[in-house]
Formats: structure tokens, C-alpha cells, sequence
């Protein structure tokens, strides 16, 4: 049977990087792993008074968590941190105490900046949550990717240069989910 993966963008703007490499790295998956993006874009925004009414979209979200078998978050850096969309579908899943659908989910995180650090601080507080979540985050290889000229070709793909690079990422993070499934 298929190994899902929840597939999480930090970013709405319809030219997006992230979403484009999101695309991308789901055409590297391996054979037995299908990536789905997560619609979290019409979340409403945290409110713990409604933790005992969870929103439909809020349900859906934590269903879709539910009956996947790892997460990939593939986010931009805002201000140095992780966007605020992003850390809302998270805040939303993980509530009411005690009914997080993130705990031992194995995640990978990755993201595309035009920035020179490329997103390495807002991964940085990303792991920082998603260790609180009990969510075990591949350390190594870590995934800086600078946007330049190239980085897709004409197809969406990744280009040459990083294509290597990306597709090792990708084998290191589906052996990271294979080795956190429990069962036969
Ligand atoms: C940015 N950007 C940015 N880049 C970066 O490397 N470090 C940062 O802290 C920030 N901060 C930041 C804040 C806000 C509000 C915006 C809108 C942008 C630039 C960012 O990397 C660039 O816009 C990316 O293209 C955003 O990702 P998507 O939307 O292309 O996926």
C-alpha cells in the first residue's frame, strides 16, 4: 500500500517558490510514496474558545494528518520565522489538549528563499515546534535552497544543478518516514 505524505506550504501568493518546489520534490518521490499538498489556506484563524467546535476545515485538516504516514513542510521565511499561515494550521491541529494529530509523525522540512540564508532560521523555529510535537524531524541532510535562475526548468522540475542534490534529500527523507512506520 501507498506511503502518504502530508505535504505542508508556507505560502498562499499563486507564483510561489515553495509550492513550486512542493510540486517538484513530489515528482522525486520514490515508487510507494504519494505526496499530497494540504489545503491550509482556508483554516480560520486559532481560537482556543472554539477547541470543543472544531471548524469543517479544521476537522478535515486533522483527518488528513490523521491517515497520513509522514509530513513534509516545504515553507518560505518570513521575518525569520516560520509565516503565520503556516504556525496557524499547526496551532489548529494540535488542539484541544490532548488530541494533536502531530505526535509521531515523521517530518522533513525544506524551503526555498531569495533571501541568502534560505529559510535556515525559519526551519530553525519549525524544528524548534515540531520537536514540542513529538515529531520526529529528519536532522541531516539539511535543505538550504537558495532561488536562483535555473532552479526549475522549463517543466517545473528541478534543474541540473540542484537536482542531484534534491533527489538524495528525498531518498534520505522517505527512508526517514519508512523506518518511523510501526507494524509489520
Ligand atoms: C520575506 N522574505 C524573506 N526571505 C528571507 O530569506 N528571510 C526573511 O526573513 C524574509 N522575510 C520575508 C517576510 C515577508 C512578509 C515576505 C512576504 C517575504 C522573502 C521571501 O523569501 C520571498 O518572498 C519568497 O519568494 C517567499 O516564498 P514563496 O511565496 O515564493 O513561496
Amino acid at each position: 500500500s501507498q506511503i502518504q505524505i502530508a505535504v505542508f506550504v508556507g505560502s498562499l501568493r499563486k507564483g510561489s517558490l515553495n509550492r513550486q518546489m512542493a510540486t517538484a520534490l513530489a515528482a522525486l518521490a520514490p515508487p510507494g510514496f504519494t505526496f499530497k499538498q494540504v489545503n491550509i489556506g482556508d483554516l480560520p484563524l486559532y481560537n482556543q474558545d472554539d477547541d470543543g467546535d472544531q471548524a469543517p476545515q479544521v476537522k478535515r485538516l486533522k483527518a488528513e494528518i490523521v491517515a497520513s504516514h509522514g509530513l513534509l513542510f516545504v515553507t518560505p521565511e518570513y521575518n525569520r520565522s516560520i509565516p503565520g499561515l503556516l504556525k496557524n494550521a499547526i496551532d489548529h491541529a494540535s488542539r484541544p489538549y490532548g488530541q494533536s494529530v502531530w505526535t509521531g509523525k515523521p517530518a522533513g522540512v525544506i524551503g526555498v528563499s531569495v533571501g541568502a540564508v534560505g529559510t535556515a532560521l525559519a526551519q530553525q523555529h519549525l524544528r524548534n515546534v515540531l520537536a514540542y510535537l513529538d515529531a520526529p524531524t529528519l536532522g541531516q541532510p539539511e535543505a538550504f535552497i537558495h532561488a536562483q535562475e535555473g532552479l526549475f526548468d522549463a517543466a517545473g522540475h528541478i534543474g541540473t544543478a540542484s537536482k542531484d542534490f534534491l533527489q538524495s534529500w528525498v531518498n534520505r527523507y522517505a527512508a526517514w518516514v519508512t523506518q518511523h512506520q510501526v507494524g509489520p
